[in-house]
């Protein structure tokens, strides 16, 4: 017998999660994964350079780095559990909530870990999509109404990937207080959105908050993400997180310099910000192209016709990488997302459609 047959039914290769394609070259312009355009912050750069500790083992609990993210979002170190980016603290909500033919209520088009991971575990995703574009808007009472006694959590993304969308916090707080299973709202792009969720960790029991340090902390590559859950399950937080977090000592490290140095962090961040509203203008004057309202770091954008694809292309034979999603249930063929690069990548990029367009 091969050995394949050992492996669990749930383990599709066929479901894998479609990872974006880029190819590095000397001016590549990689504008796909919604990364941070800039380098460490000083004072975690400054760390980088003398980091001798890597012989030995982290703290076992990342004490010091839950304390750090604790100072950051105004909560006890022990409210927060940490991974090795926020795609591992799904594997804490996993190992929580999910067992075989549990089911995960989540709104497409949305982050699409969600339904490739949580199926790995046995559960099963309940789609409530998305209102149309421009909007976007959540099917609130869609939402509340796919609750049973078999789900295991809902999951929001706000503001959401890949529409850019910020759905009203009102109606997040309305499903949190009309249902009773676990909320688990992603906000891994909160610091570029003007608010965001942390007052719900206390004011519901249900309420689990997501984030990560990867996009607006730029620290994709060092992954480190965490999540802020209620009191009662502490201590079973603390049962489902790996040794050491999963985050090594060099990642703590940099992670706790970072959020020493919020101010070049902010200065990244406004930056950005404001390129995103010259990005979302500028790809409004050009023929055909609709762009819709972001609270994020990327903006997504309507292409004229089925001209999406060959755009794609184009745009990487010039070496310039967005993000096409081509799967017909995300009803998103002509569209195309674009990350808020440095001034001259954002530049660069929009000269390039233009010229592609025309
Ligand atoms: C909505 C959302 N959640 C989570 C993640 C994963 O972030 P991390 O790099 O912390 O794993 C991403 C990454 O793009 C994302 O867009």
């Amino acid at each position: 017998m091969s050995i394949t047959n050992y492996v669990r039914k749930e383990v599709s290769p066929a479901a894998a999660y479609k990872l974006a394609q880029r190819q590095v070259h000397a001016d590549s312009i990689f504008l796909n994964l919604n990364e941070s355009p800039y380098p460490l912050a000083p004072k975690a750069q400054a760390l980088l350079e003398t980091f001798h500790n890597g012989n030995r083992y982290p703290d076992f609990s990342q004490v010091e780095l839950r304390t750090a993210i604790g100072d950051y979002v105004g909560f006890a170190p022990e409210r927060i559990a940490c991974g090795a980016g926020l795609d591992d603290v799904f594997q804490i909500l996993a190992t929580l909530f999910i067992s075989p033919g549990k089911e995960v209520v989540i709104s497409n088009p949305t982050f699409g870990m969600y339904e490739t991971f949580f199926p790995l575990h046995g559960g099963v995703i309940v789609d409530v999509p998305l209102g149309p574009a421009p909007d976007f808007a959540l099917n609130l009472q869609g939402v509340i109404d796919a609750v049973n006694e078999n789900t295991a959590m809902v999951i929001v993304c706000n503001p959401n990937n890949p529409t850019g969308t910020l759905f009203p916090l009102e109606q997040i707080a309305e499903i949190c207080a009309n249902v009773s299973c676990p909320v688990a709202i992603d906000e891994a792009y909160a610091e570029f959105s003007g608010t965001d969720h942390l007052d719900f960790a206390n004011r519901f029991p249900n309420a689990i908050v997501l984030r990560t340090l990867s996009k607006f902390a730029g620290l994709a590559g060092y992954r480190v993400g965490y999540g802020i859950f209620p009191e009662d399950l502490v201590p079973y937080v603390s049962a489902a997180t790996p040794a050491f977090a999963n985050v090594s000592s060099v990642s703590a490290a940099i992670a706790i310099a970072s959020l020493n140095d919020l101010d070049a962090l902010k200065a990244n961040r406004d930056e950005q910000v404001a390129e995103r509203e010259r990005v979302t203008a500028c790809l409004n004057e050009l023929p055909g192209v609709v762009a819709y309202p972001s609270a994020t770091n990327f903006v997504l954008f309507k292409l004229p016709g089925d001209s999406a694809p060959d755009i794609l292309a184009q745009l990487n034979d010039r070496h310039i990488y967005v993000r096409h999603y081509p799967q017909p249930h995300l009803d998103l063929g002509d569209h195309l997302r674009v990350s808020i690069g440095l001034p001259d990548e954002n530049s660069a990029f929009l000269n390039a459609l233009e010229e592609v367009l025309a």
